[in-house]
């Protein structure tokens, strides 16, 4: 006997399929309860390893391990239905050899059983990327600002800001792309470059910090809410749920401290005794 969902949730095909269409919507997400409110409106979720920075407080994100990626993406894939879910692997899992990565995307897609990885670098990761998509991996590229980078790039700047370094981005995209990755993440270039990009590869762009130019945007869940401790310069907010949850807390604490705490009798109608 088949079992067969009744939702058909995308699939990494139908995101190629969408260049130069309607704009692809992504957002991270890290676990099952916010998944499930991104999963309503976005056609993929991406775990994205900034859980490093967002959930851990860690400065970058390359103490994150594969098995803290695993943990959240089968957290995620448990919340949602529709979205296409893509994992980030996390540095160190896939750069020392294409049979490494291999193993580490096998691991990933066996225990989430999510439809994609994702992973950083251009000319020098194509080779990988190819060897994976060969093998039933579909592959998310990611250049421009790689933060995993971050002890050889120095900061967090944004890439490519005069036309003259324009060329090594270009390279990389058009070499992720012709690899086989199905979409490439694109973020902190100027929207010029990541225009000329888009327009030069047959692969959706995703822009992060990289203007409308792209096939779509993908932001952190928690920067646009306002919930996380540091935020990029480019994300506009679209929540500010921070001071929100302080409040509610505080209304909380002057609660319990002040013993005005309601006790089970206000929902189930108990009576005293006598
Ligand atoms: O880790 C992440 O959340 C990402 C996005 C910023 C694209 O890679």
């Amino acid at each position: 006997m088949s079992v067969q969902s009744a939702v058909r949730r995308k699939t990494a095909p139908d995101i190629h399929a969408r260049k130069g269409g309607d704009p692809i919507v992504m957002l991270t997400s890290y676990h099952a309860h916010t998944a499930a409110l991104v999963d309503r409106h976005c056609d993929v979720i991406l775990v994205g390893d900034s859980l490093g920075n967002v959930m851990h407080g860690f400065d970058t994100t390359v103490p994150v391990t594969l098995d803290m990626m695993i943990l959240q993406g089968r957290a995620v894939m448990r919340g949602s239905a529709h979205a296409l879910v893509v994992v980030d692997m996390p540095f160190g899992s896939y750069e020392a050899a294409k049979e490494q990565a291999f193993h580490s995307a096998v691991r990933i897609m066996k225990e989430t059983q999510c439809g994609a990885v994702k992973l950083e670098g251009g000319v020098r990761m194509a080779e990988t990327v190819a060897f994976l998509a060969e093998r039933g991996i579909p592959v998310m590229g990611h250049v421009g600002l790689t933060p995993q980078s971050i002890n050889t790039l120095g900061s967090f700047r944004a890439q490519g800001r005069e036309e003259g370094s324009w060329e090594p981005i270009e390279k990389d995209a058009q070499a992720i792309a012709q690899a086989g990755a199905f979409s490439i993440v694109i973020e902190a270039v100027a929207e010029p470059l990541a225009r000329k990009i888009t327009q030069s590869i047959a692969v959706p762009t995703i822009g992060i910090g990289a203007s409308a130019a792209c096939d779509g945007q993908v932001l952190v869940l928690e920067d646009m809410l306002g919930l996380s401790p540091r935020t990029p310069k480019f994300v506009r907010r679209y929540g500010d749920l921070g001071p929100a949850i302080e409040a509610a807390v505080g209304a909380y604490a002057r609660d319990v401290r002040s013993r005005a705490f309601p006790g089970p009798e206000h929902v189930y109608g108990m009576k005293e005794k006598g």
